[in-house]
């Protein structure tokens, strides 16, 4: 897949727009955040001047003081990096109205996209600049891409994919999933979301689906649905890890999250773990070396690997 190179992009004394996720905390050590590092400092190396832009939680086009990106400035301080204020406080950016990102465009003279986990998202941040300014992929984001690919071409298998979290939208990637593993694992509230038809759909696909009960509260996985998802873990070869599996912020629904991240940390596979609280669960775990690969995405790397390719990706390839 043939992205355009940041190091063929003309970066040097000019005013570089980089998309960054920061749907995250304002916490330098933040993984969404440490992935970013590299295209940092080589544009910073450049003498470029960086202009940040972002988004973060779902304000629906309104200004939500709680979501302002304003506490991410000191982070980016050292790069002499200025982080404008979180796009989706303005409806045109996920309406990817195109006056909206011609007056993002004016801001800057290229477009670096260094948010793989925002590109399954047809926004004017992410599809909209790169037809309006020469561009490239930040330097994570193409890492993103080959180490996702070992789970697309020839994987080892079985391959097991662990769908999990709050986000609704994450169930309509059950049935495509299915298709390229061996086993797909739900968890999370997901259970909850899926309807009786949803439920039949993916019943029909061979067993290959197994849906996890919730406690009660519906704030975790049952002991038995643990047990259940680490016997299949524990035969995977090749192992997809996209959410976590309850509220693992509170101490009396974190069992599933700490049981199912530790047996996946723990197994003698190529395992992938993604997604903005997978990625904080990973942290607080202290499994960072554990893994062959984190991304940054969650949604995102699930539609990356069914789909094979993302909005934000065909915009830069065509743009
Ligand atoms: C994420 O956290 O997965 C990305 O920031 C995308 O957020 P969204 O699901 O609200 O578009």
């Amino acid at each position: 897949m043939d992205l355009p190179k940041l190091t063929k992009l003309d970066v040097s004394g000019k005013r570089v727009l980089l998309r960054l996720d920061l749907d995250t905390s304002p916490d330098p050590n933040d993984l969404r955040i440490k992935a970013s590092e590299e295209t940092l400092n080589y544009l910073k190396e450049k003498g470029a001047e960086i202009i940040i832009l972002a988004h973060r939680g779902r304000p629906d086009g309104k200004v939500d003081e709680g979501l302002s990106l304003a506490p991410f400035q000191p982070i980016f301080d050292k790069w002499r990096a200025k982080v404008e204020e979180n796009l989706r406080f303005d409806a045109g950016e996920e309406k990817n109205d195109l006056e909206y990102a011609k007056k993002l465009a004016s801001l800057g003279d290229v477009y670096v996209n260094e948010a793989f986990g925002s590109s399954h998202r047809e926004h004017a941040s992410i599809v909209g600049l790169p037809k309006l300014l020469p561009h490239a992929a930040g330097f994570h984001f193409s890492k993103e891409i080959e180490n996702l690919r070992r789970v697309m071409e020839n994987p080892e298998r079985p391959v097991v994919i662990i769908i999990s979290g709050i986000k609704k939208d994450k169930v309509n990637m059950i049935g495509p999933l299915s298709e390229i593993a061996d086993k797909v694992l739900v968890g999370g509230r997901l259970p909850e979301f899926l309807g009786d038809s949803a439920l039949e759909s993916v019943r029909s696909q061979n067993g290959k689906v197994i849906i996890g009960n919730l406690v009660m509260d519906k704030e975790d996985i049952t002991l038995n649905t643990i047990d259940r998802f680490i016997k299949e873990i524990k035969l995977a070869k090749t192992i997809v890890l996209a959410g976590v599996l309850g509220k693992y912020e509170d101490e009396g629904h974190r069992m599933g999250t700490e049981k199912v991240f530790s047996a996946v940390a723990d197994s003698n596979t190529f395992k992938i773990v993604g997604g903005g609280d997978s990625l904080e669960a990973v942290r607080i775990y202290h499994l960072e070396d554990k893994f062959s690969w984190i991304s940054v995405g969650g949604g995102a790397m699930l539609e990356f690997l069914s789909k094979k390719t993302l909005p934000g990706i065909e915009a830069m390839k065509n743009g």
